[in-house]
């Protein structure tokens, strides 16, 4: 996340801000992802390793390890405890991490954020795009969000197209931080709840 994210800031009411953290923290599935446990660390180590799936996003740990990836497990399962962030894994048959969601959220704006990536070999199939607008339709209904605030790496022309493809308004670029302390230039989309459903709908 980028300190000035989101960029539109309508306060939440308390009573909906409490609705959202109670929704995080009971979140178990996002469509066809589960919760991440701590015994998933090897198999998402091993999606996240391939710089296909690694390079656009800014939020994953550095240096890029097992025990950095269980670490980052870790903090997730505490954030959903605090009702603010939650990380889902999509398994294929075996049981290989074929893919995953961060779902990060601001409750007191009533705003989340998704990022999340596929396995190379799902890439451009329409499969990243078919899954993140399931997702957007969750957070907006199961957590009860508002607000999405979305970003993506300048060069990220799939995440692009797939933001504006969903109809996602661009609102200009923020600088985000890496878990190095690095940074690395992003463009910043959102769109409200009711921009959502006069363009795609509920159910
Ligand atoms: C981003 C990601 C989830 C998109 O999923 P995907 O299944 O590859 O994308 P889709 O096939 O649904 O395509 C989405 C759009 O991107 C376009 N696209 C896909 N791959 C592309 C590529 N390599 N170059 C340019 N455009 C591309 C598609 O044409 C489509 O745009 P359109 O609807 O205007 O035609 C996936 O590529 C991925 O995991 N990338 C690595 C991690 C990442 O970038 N995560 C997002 C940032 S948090």
């Amino acid at each position: 996340m980028a300190d000035d994210l989101p960029i539109t800031r309508n306060a939440a009411s308390p009573e909906t801000a409490a609705a959202i953290r109670a929704a995080v923290r009971g979140a178990v599935r996002m469509g066809e992802s589960r919760l991440a446990q701590p015994g998933d660390a090897a198999g998402l180590f091993a999606l996240l390793s391939d710089p296909l799936v690694h390079a656009p996003i800014y939020s994953l740990p550095r240096p890029l390890t097992e025990a950095s990836v269980a670490a980052f497990i870790d903090r997730h399962l505490a954030e959903r405890a605090a009702g603010e962030g939650l990380l889902f894994v999509r398994e294929g048959e075996g049981g290989q991490v074929m893919g995953y969601s961060d779902v990060q959220v601001w409750p007191d704006w009533g705003a989340g954020e998704l990022g999340g990536a596929l396995h190379p070999s799902l890439h451009g199939q329409g499969a990243g795009g078919r899954g993140a607008a399931a997702s957007f339709a969750w957070m907006f209904e199961a957590l009860g969000l508002g607000l999405l605030c979305e970003t993506a790496a300048l060069t990220n022309v799939a995440t692009q197209r797939l933001l504006d493809g969903l109809g996602f308004r661009r609102m200009g670029e923020t600088m985000s931080t890496r878990p190095d302390g690095t940074t690395r230039a992003s463009l910043v989309w959102e769109m409200t709840r009711a921009e959502w459903a006069a363009r795609h709908g509920f159910g």
